[in-house]
């Protein structure tokens, strides 16, 4: 009782005084606090905290070194101002050295190490090299720190006796330093005594008697929190650098809701600027995307990890909305996480998690948070905060032997110095592209005022406004056949009686005009029988208008279903399939380099009079009948529902990205509906995660397009289904390439077809002869600059098109 009193009045005390410094949130009283302002002869004052010089130490603290050497600089190169103090001296160590500290209350406690090198006199504290222990761990091993940020190295320490010494010992013929050093005590409940382990899960892992090192520690929402907005003077990095997926990710920040309450997670878990931002799946993204958040962290090999996640849920507006999965490598951290049921439905409440990934091989610790397959609600996942922890290993070391950290070092500073060189590249070529388009669009203006004829271009490709306006009855609202982000597309007729579709950008597209360069530059260097052929265009008084074939019978898409065109055959469907799979596979094919359409969906498919199949809009419009909801314009470019996961997430274009989306038309043309359908039950709104889900029992007879019944042979059929599954591949890799699709559907053509069929290997899927040799077209000089036309126009296909493989991903 008297000590319940007693730690009562000295909470209230520490509350008060906390209330007195108003910037201060320090509810913890720290038993053991010593902070040393390494070199110095005076204090140094981080936030609320004071690291003592040397002449304010007192006999708590003891250092024994052979020699003392106090360092310090001038250069104001610091780039942390708060703590900058801190980084303007050191100590020098030049043999095996001790500091030995009074402890008052065993326990955990934690060992913060402070470098910032500098050059002091002979010494380049850069240069410096040198092993610390405690314990009888080794906290550092062969250590050097050449960082031109300031590099906290945090342990954590169960002290047992009532000295702990701290041992810096100088590799041979070198020396050591330290700008600052901490041994603060950890409140008791920071550290369980044990940890559950998932790989495999089921047993746990007992830490008493391990030492500790904190590698990452984590604010979601990409900002940073300092040590003076950290209950415990922890210092939290923001996420940002360790996403991969920039696209799938929405950062949040509102610290004020964030709700501890009695029996909870503490502020010393985590404080609110933590809990108070997330990182969470963007909400933009198409519901019924079944996706991962993912973070990837660069570890040591061959040590165990404590892994600490914290979760708010400050998105919410009532309990029971939000439900999600955690992963760590790939292992279920939690399964089907509900936070309003962890936290006792209390809205805003802070929880964590920990879990112990065993020792592995892999260099990289990647964790996600993914949406739950049997959410019932809104699918999201959020990740507030996340610590990883690295466990001594059996020999009590903490550090990595210092060969094959030089070995990985040397690896990985090729690789940056690669990516640099890469990055640099790439910026030379957008900047002389941008330049070049400037300079480009300037002078085609300058040419295009010149006298028209209507009706038949003057210069093979390029048609006047006038000609355009009269083919379109001046742009006449009966005329347009389809609406997309880049415009409207209007039927037109020329004088002559050649029909056309007429596609007209909107002035004030954001996607405008790379896009609409893009598309000529494609066009015009890809001619095909199963690609929409460009006519010309347009570049008059800031318009932005392309001309193509007519194709007289519409999308794909609105023959499959939302009208009332007549159903088609089965026959027909796979020679559409097959018209324009060799439409792809010539773009993937018929260059040096690939091209990937990027958009490839059944409202992109278009037919002729006659249902012969063409790739239409090569990254411009959605030339639809509808207006196509399910595009969302996010940094992503394609059409959800179609979108390649592997794409999505590693934003890795090839052309397997291509085949991915093809295999979602394959579906829709087999079952006759949506990829998406919002009115349908949750777990049929996605064709392809319904499709795949029934295909796996066996049952996928239910989905096919009612139309079709009984048209299809089985044997045909099979071969389709396993060609729409193999394209559906989750990785790119495992994926066919267009022309093993191509052979495939021919096949399936064929199988419907013949009683026995009889395959020839070579007429097979190449069909070389089909594919037309690159003809460039006359226009594309045109607009060139005079001299060295081609080779600015190779430039400029290189840069425009996120479609070229290999060069922009
Ligand atoms: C340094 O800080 C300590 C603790 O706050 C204080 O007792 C001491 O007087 C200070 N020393 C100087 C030189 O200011
Ligand atoms: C030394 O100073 C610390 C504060 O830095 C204080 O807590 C401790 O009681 C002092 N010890 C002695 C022996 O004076
Ligand atoms: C470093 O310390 C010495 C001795 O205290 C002092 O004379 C000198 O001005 C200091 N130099 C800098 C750059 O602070
Ligand atoms: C610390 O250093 C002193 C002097 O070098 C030595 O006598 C002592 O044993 C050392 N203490 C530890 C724990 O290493
Ligand atoms: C100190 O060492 C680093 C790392 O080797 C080097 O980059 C730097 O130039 C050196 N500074 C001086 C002043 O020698
Ligand atoms: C360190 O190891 C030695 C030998 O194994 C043992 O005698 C000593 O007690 C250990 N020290 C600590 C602090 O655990
Ligand atoms: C520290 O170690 C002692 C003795 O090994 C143990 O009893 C105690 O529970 C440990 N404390 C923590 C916080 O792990
Ligand atoms: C601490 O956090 C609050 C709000 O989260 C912010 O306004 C303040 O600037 C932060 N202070 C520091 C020193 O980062
Ligand atoms: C995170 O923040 C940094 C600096 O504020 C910024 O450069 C970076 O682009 C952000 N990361 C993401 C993924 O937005
Ligand atoms: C925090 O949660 C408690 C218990 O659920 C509730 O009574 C209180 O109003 C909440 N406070 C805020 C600021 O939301
Ligand atoms: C999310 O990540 C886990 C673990 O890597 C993986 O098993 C799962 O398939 C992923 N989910 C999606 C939709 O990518």
């Amino acid at each position: 009782m008297v000590i319940m009193c007693f730690l009562k009045s000295k909470f209230h005390f520490w509350l008060l005084f906390a209330l007195c410094l108003i910037k201060c949130s320090l509810e913890f009283d720290p038993d053991d606090n010593h902070l040393i302002n390494c070199g110095s002869p005076t204090n140094a004052s981080v936030g609320n905290r004071v690291f003592l010089g040397h002449s304010s130490v007192n006999s708590s603290i003891v250092l024994s070194t052979p020699h003392t050497i106090w360092a310090n600089t001038s250069s104001n190169s610091i780039p942390f101002s708060f703590s900058s103090d801190l980084y303007k001296t050191a100590q020098i160590f030049t043999g095996s050295s001790n500091y030995t500290f009074s402890v008052s209350k065993h326990g955990r406690h934690w060992v913060r190490l402070h470098f910032f090198p500098f050059v002091y006199q002979n010494y380049n504290l850069s240069h410096a090299h040198f092993s610390v222990s405690a314990l009888n761990f080794t906290l550092l091993r062969n250590f050097q720190s050449q960082e031109d940020i300031p590099v906290i190295k945090e342990f954590c320490l169960n002290i047992t006796s009532d000295k702990f010494a701290l041992i810096i010992t100088p590799s041979s013929k070198s020396f050591a330093f330290l700008n600052a050093l901490e041994v603060v005590s950890v409140p008791d409940e920071l550290i369980p005594d044990s940890v559950k382990t998932i790989d495999p899960p089921g047993s746990s892992e007992n830490l008493v008697h391990q030492a500790l090192e904190t590698v990452f520690r984590v604010n979601m929402g990409n900002v940073t929190v300092d040590p003076r907005n950290d209950t415990l003077s922890r210092q939290w990095i923001p996420d940002g650098s360790f996403l991969r997926s920039h696209n799938l990710v929405q950062f949040l920040s509102q610290p004020r809701t964030v709700n501890y309450t009695e029996g909870g997670t503490t502020k010393e878990i985590a404080p609110p600027s933590v809990y108070g931002t997330a990182s969470k799946l963007n909400s933009e993204l198409d519901p019924t995307l079944n996706v991962n958040l993912t973070w990837y962290f660069d570890v040591d090999p061959g040590f165990k990890y404590l892994v600490r996640f914290h979760f708010c849920d400050i998105i919410s507006k009532s309990s029971g909305q939000l439900m999600f999965n955690v992963y760590i490598n790939s292992w279920y951290a939690y399964k089907h996480l509900d936070l309003s049921r962890v936290t006792s439905n209390k809205l805003a409440s802070p929880y964590y998690l920990d879990v112990l990934m065993r020792e592995s091989h892999s260099n990289m610790l990647s964790v996600s948070v993914g949406t739950s397959s049997d959410a019932s609600v809104y699918p999201n996942a959020l990740l507030n905060g996340l610590e990883i922890i690295k466990l001594s290993n059996s020999r009590g070391f903490l550090d990595v032997d210092p060969e094959s950290l030089k070995s990985r070092s040397k690896v990985k500073a090729g690789l940056i110095a690669g990516i640099a060189v890469g990055v640099v590249f790439v910026i030379l070529i957008l900047a002389s592209a941008f330049f070049l388009v400037v300079r480009r669009r300037k002078r085609t203006q300058c040419d295009v005022y010149g006298n028209k004829v209507d009706g038949t271009p003057e210069s093979g490709y390029q048609f006047s406004l006038a000609a355009i306006r009269k083919a379109t009855d001046n742009f006449n609202e009966s005329l347009v056949i389809g609406v997309g982000g880049f415009g409207k597309v209007y039927k037109g007729v020329f004088e002559d009686n050649r029909e056309v579709a007429i596609k007209r950008g909107n002035s004030d597209s954001q996607q405008g005009l790379n896009e609409f360069r893009t598309e000529i530059e494609m066009l015009s260097h890809f001619r095909h029988r199963h690609l929409v052929a460009l006519i010309g265009y347009c570049d008059e008084q800031n318009e932005m208008i392309l001309i193509y074939e007519y194709m007289e019978k519409g999308t794909l898409k609105s023959h499959l279903y939302g009208s009332d065109n007549p159903s088609l055959s089965w026959k027909q469907r796979l020679e559409i399939c097959i018209g324009s799979a060799r439409g792809l596979h010539y773009l993937h094919t018929g260059s040096a380099k690939a091209v990937i359409h990027r958009d490839v969906k059944s409202a992109n498919i278009l037919l002729d009079e006659n249902l012969m199949a063409k790739v239409a809009d090569f990254g411009l419009s959605k030339a639809g009948p509808d207006i196509d909801k399910t595009h969302v314009t996010t940094a992503v470019k394609g059409s959800f529902g179609y979108l390649d996961p592997e794409y999505l997430i590693r934003q890795q274009l090839t052309e397997k990205s291509d085949v991915y989306s093809f295999g979602v038309v394959l579906f829709e043309v087999l079952c006759g509906r949506p990829v998406i359908d919002p009115s349908l039950p949750r777990e049929m709104v996605n064709l392809v995660e319904w499709a795949t889900k029934l295909q796996k029992k066996g049952e996928v007879e239910k989905i096919i397009d009612p139309n079709l019944a009984d048209q299809i042979k089985v044997e045909s059929l099979n071969k389709f289904l396993e060609t729409a599954e193999k394209c559906l591949a989750e990785c790119g890799l495992d994926r066919p390439t267009m022309g093993e699709v191509l052979w495939n559907l021919e096949y399936a053509l064929q199988l419907q077809e013949d009683e026995a069929p009889s395959i020839e290997s070579d007429d097979v899927s190449l069909q070389i002869d089909d594919a037309r040799p690159l003809q460039t077209l006359p226009s594309t000089r045109q607009y060139s600059l005079e001299s060295a036309g081609d080779i600015v126009d190779i430039s400029m296909n290189t840069v425009f098109s996120q479609m070229r493989n290999g060069n922009l991903k």
